[in-house]
Formats: C-alpha cells, structure tokens, sequence
C-alpha cells in the first residue's frame, strides 16, 4: 500500500469515527439537567415503590451513569436508559457490563423528549421540576395504562401521586398511567 492510499484509509476511518453518535464528546444539545446521581438508597427505594420484578422493562429517562436502569436488571427486569449526553451512555456501557447486566440492559443516546417510550412498564425519574411538568403530557400519551411512574424529588404539578415516601430529606412519588378516556360519542 503507498502513502497516499494509508492516508485516505486513515481520513475514511477518522470520518465514520466522528459520524457515530457515541464519538462525539458533546450531548446532542444542552442537557435540561445537569448529571446528578440519585444515592443507591434511593434508587433502591424507587425500585421497590415502583414493584419492579421479573418481566418489567423499566426506563430511566435521563439515565446518567446506568445506577437505576443496572439496579432493575440485578432484579430481574429489563432495563432502557436514555441520555442526551454521550458521554453517560459510555459510562453506564461500561457500568453495566461491571454488573454483570450488560445482556438485560440498553442505552440509548437520545433526547429523552424524543425517545420512544411505549413499551416501558416502569420509568423512574429524577430531573427538575419543569421538565416533570414538560414531560407529563409524552407520558400519559405514551406509556400504556398500568405503567408505573417513579420520580425522586419532583412531583408532577396537579398530577396526584398515589404514593409519596420519604427519601433522604426528600421525597419519592408514584403514579400510575390511568386508563385512556373514551373519546364521546
Ligand atoms: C439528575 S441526573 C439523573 C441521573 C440518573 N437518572 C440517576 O438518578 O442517578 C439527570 C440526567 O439527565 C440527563 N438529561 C438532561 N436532559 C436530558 C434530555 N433532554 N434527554 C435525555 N437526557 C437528559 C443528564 O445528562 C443527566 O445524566
């Protein structure tokens, strides 16, 4: 091979490298919360006010580095993180094959306003307030009847939780997806 041709196979590598979503280092646009991890005890707790068991697909929107979505695959569940920020999905990659998970998790590096959501049974939470009340209206139109909707520190405006407890200083609220309303006839 001469120098030239090293050269151009180097630029068409370099070029399918940077094009993949995961080489980029920056999110695909400005996260709408900054990565705060939720404490393992809160993450257990989430879980089992959610009831996660064997057979549930549980979503971490705005996963960070995996904790919620690993912790339901050591359950048994199926686990779907998405994050905007590349570099979480890396590390929660990584984490989960730590755990020994990584064949019952997927991350997806993805806009969590954009993201398809449907098949989910749980999606637990914690972002900020207003991107609580911006997302309620994806998840009541989303998600099936009967999915289980956790978020530790925020509640969801005038949507009344069914369970509140208490979690290191703050809170951690349930809700169900209810049943559609039929349009009148
Ligand atoms: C407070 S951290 C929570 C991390 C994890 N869920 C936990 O509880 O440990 C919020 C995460 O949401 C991600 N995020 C912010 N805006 C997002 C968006 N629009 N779509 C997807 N992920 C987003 C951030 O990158 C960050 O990792």
């Amino acid at each position: 091979m001469n120098r030239s041709t090293v050269r151009l196979a180097a630029g068409v590598l370099f070029l399918l490298i940077a094009a993949h979503p995961l080489a980029r280092q920056a999110p695909l646009r400005p996260p709408d919360v900054p990565f705060e991890p939720s404490p393992q005890r809160v993450v257990d707790q989430m879980l089992k006010l959610a009831g996660v068991r064997k057979g549930d697909v549980v979503y971490d929107l705005g996963c960070g580095d995996g904790r919620i979505v690993i912790a339901a695959a050591k359950l048994g569940a199926r686990g779907v993180g998405i994050d905007i920020d590349p570099q979480r999905i890396k590390e929660s990659q990584e984490n989960a094959v730590a755990a020994g998970v990584a064949d019952r998790v997927s991350f997806r590096n993805e806009d969590l306003f954009e993201a398809k959501i449907s098949d989910a049974t749980v999606v637990a939470l914690f972002l900020w307030p207003e991107v609580n009340l911006k997302l309620r209206a994806k998840l009541l139109s989303d998600l099936k009847p009967g999915t289980r909707v956790v978020s530790y520190y925020w509640s969801m405006g005038d949507w009344t939780p069914e369970r509140v407890i208490p979690a290191e200083r703050r809170s951690i609220y349930l809700w169900t997806v209810p049943a559609r309303r039929l349009p009148r006839p």
